[in-house]
């Protein structure tokens, strides 16, 4: 049954996943979390084209129930936590989940630099920004194929050894990356492309069930593939009565325990439209139908 704080609070009803849960420094959540990717300019590149949508979106999200929002110095550059910061410090009761390791050098262009020096900035300028003393999930964005991975890693430990972060995510691996990282610190997420029509991390998405680590993933809506009128999932949405992006959302948090979608948006109207998709419950077989429609 649904009741009035469901609806008005929607996201805390997608479950509760433990990050961290056998350390001693745990972090509970709403699974169904906010990726602030979409509040910065065309090709996550500069200012949103209204900073006041943003922020009010970032706002509204934390009404609805969500308490665990993914960000990444790279998102603008640097717009994202900016607008995070102005929103919402002193993020009482939040996690703010930020990355590092991937440089920008225009709209819709990412190139990774894994140098420790490098890292060591990003996690620095990310507390800056944040208006934080330690982070509490950093996230590898990407392993730079021209570094050594071992650097990369070590520098990672030290980093959580002197306290400048709390938890460590990585993004983007495979089970052997997420192996290899292990042997320096805790891995307590990851965050791969993954969603109902995408499934190539699915090998992925089983180990960190069997671990206990956070899987968050990313382009949960197919980067709007999944949310559009036309979306593969049209049809089995106008016959439950839902939006296809809901049905998209819907089905990854049903797919396992240990998923924390983050679907993105500039818009307070898809946001709250997102947060919904947490008072939908598939029955078996329109999630049967559902997994048919894997196509990579
Ligand atoms: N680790 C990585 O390498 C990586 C890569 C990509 C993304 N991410 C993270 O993952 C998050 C989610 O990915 P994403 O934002 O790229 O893709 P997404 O959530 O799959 O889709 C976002 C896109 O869909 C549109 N949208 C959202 N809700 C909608 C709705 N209800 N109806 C219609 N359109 C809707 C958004 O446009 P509007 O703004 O117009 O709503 C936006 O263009 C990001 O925000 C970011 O935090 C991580």
């Amino acid at each position: 049954m649904t009741d009035a704080t469901d609806t008005e609070r929607p996201a805390a009803s997608s479950g509760t996943f433990t990050i961290a849960a056998t350390s001693d420094d745990p972090i509970t959540v709403n699974r169904l979390g906010f990726g602030a990717m979409r509040i910065t300019g065309d090709g996550v590149w500069g200012e949103p084209k209204d900073s006041d949508v943003a922020r009010t979106v970032l706002r509204r999200a934390v009404e609805l129930g969500v308490d665990f929002i993914d960000t990444a110095d790279a998102y603008g550059p640097d717009v994202s936590e900016n607008l995070i910061r102005e929103a919402l410090h002193p993020y009482d009761g939040l996690l703010i989940a930020t990355k590092g390791a991937l440089t920008r050098q225009g709209p819709n262009q990412w190139e990774p630099v894994g140098r420790p020096a490098y890292l060591r900035q990003c996690v620095l300028m990310s507390l800056r920004r944040l208006g934080v003393e330690r982070i509490d999930l950093w996230q590898l964005h990407r392993i730079d194929p021209h570094v050594p991975a071992e650097e990369q890693f070590a520098a990672i430990a030290e980093f959580q050894r002197e306290g400048l972060i709390r938890h460590v995510g990585l993004s983007e691996v495979t089970v052997a990356d997420v192996e290899a990282a292990r042997q320096h610190f805790e891995v307590v997420t990851v965050q791969n492309h993954y969603n109902v029509a995408n499934r190539s991390s699915e090998e992925l998405v089983d180990y960190c069930e069997r671990e206990g680590i956070g899987f968050i993933p990313w382009y949960p809506l197919g980067g709007r593939d999944l949310a559009a009128p036309d979306s593969v999932v049209s049809q089995i949405a106008a016959r439950i009565g839902a939006t296809p992006g809901q049905v998209a959302l819907a089905w990854l948090l049903q797919r396992s325990p240990v998923m924390l979608p983050i679907p993105g948006t500039g818009s307070v109207a898809h946001l709250e439209e997102n947060c919904a998709s947490a008072l939908i419950t598939l029955d078996d077989e329109t999630v049967a139908e559902l997994d048919r429609l894997a196509t990579g």
